[in-house]
């Protein structure tokens, strides 16, 4: 359970998808897996369902498929054996989540409340879905939950969109976020599949917010390196930063001391969430240099890309 709840929390968002013509359900996959999109929660509000998850998890290995909207013991059931690796419900249903813990199936049930959330905790759940997050309160209400109830993790879902995605991924206690925002009924029914590759990177990207950070230059002692830095002051005035390997302008440009990674330097790109950007990029083919890792209280900081672009190393930072 906490290796899917990893793989959830590392993609960020869960695109919540309802199946009208099961001929839409493979291509549309494969859509999300190519836009770097490796999960997909299927509802329960059509006779589709439990088909489409079926096809998905056999033609699509790569896509890890949860079932949504399960209301009863029969649509887990279902769910379960047609392949899915977690069920999400919109509230909580005792008499499910028992039968999920006794059949030991992933379920994440819905609360809105401190009450909720309290029969979550007798029944020994600890991640729940925040359902309708927008309306009932939003993430204020997560946060101010989580003050008494700090063990409790949250999916909130229910009105998510681009604009208010960051605020709650930025909260600790919050693993991911579930939406229809990603995917357009009337595109998938148009078979507009480019279209929702789009929406898809546009989501991905306004919430990893790559920028360049800085310019690392390689230089081959701390002569030269000294001299560049200067330069660099005395025509842009910027401010000078020195450390034991490097000299920072304006923490924009750095100097380095010697030969760094790269043949010329290194490009740093920033993100919001870099263990999210690593998913991302490795989704998309990218391979790190895990030895170049740097971390702080546990948390990665910064790491390289395995291949040079360009002849620079490519380094991402956490903001
Ligand atoms: C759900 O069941 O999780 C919601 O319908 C998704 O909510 P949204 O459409 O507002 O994203």
């Amino acid at each position: 359970m906490e290796k899917i709840l990893k793989k959830l929390s590392a993609i960020g968002i869960i695109p919540v998808v309802t199946i009208n013509d099961i001929e839409k359900a493979i291509p549309l996959a494969k859509t999300l897996v190519d836009s770097g999109i490796h999960c997909v929660e299927i509802t329960f509000r059509t006779e589709q369902a439990e088909d489409a998850i079926k096809r998905i998890t056999s033609q699509v290995p790569k896509m890890l498929v949860g079932a949504g909207t399960v209301l009863n013991t029969e649509q887990a059931d279902k769910a379960i054996n047609a392949g899915a690796k977690f069920l999400i419900s919109p509230g909580l249903n005792p008499t499910v989540v028992k039968h999920c813990i006794e059949k030991n199936y992933f379920m994440i049930p819905g609360i809105a409340t401190p009450s909720d959330i309290e029969s979550a905790i007798n029944l020994g759940v600890n991640v729940v879905k925040f359902f309708p997050a927008e309306a009932a309160g939003g993430i204020n209400m997560i946060k101010s939950m989580s003050l008494p109830y700090y063990e409790m993790r949250f999916i909130p879902t229910g009105g998510i969109n681009n604009k208010n995605l960051n605020d709650y991924l930025s909260f600790d206690k919050v693993i991911c976020c579930g939406g229809s925002f990603i995917i357009n009924d009337e595109y998938i029914k148009e078979n507009k599949f480019d279209k929702i590759r789009k929406l898809c990177k546009y989501a991905i990207f306004n919430m990893l917010g790559f920028e360049i950070d800085h310019v690392g230059i390689n230089t081959k002692d701390n002569i030269q390196a000294d001299k560049i830095a200067k330069e660099f002051s005395k025509l842009f005035n910027f401010s000078i930063y020195e450390n034991d390997f490097s000299i920072f302008l304006d923490n924009s440009i750095e100097v380095m001391k010697s030969v760094h990674l790269g043949r010329y330097g290194h490009i740093a790109i920033k993100t919001n969430y870099i263990e999210r950007a690593i998913n991302y990029i490795e989704a998309m083919g990218g391979k790190f240099d895990i030895s170049t890792i740097k971390e702080e209280n546990g948390k990665i900081k910064s790491i390289f890309l395995k291949e040079d672009i360009g002849e620079y190393a490519i380094q991402i930072v956490q903001k």
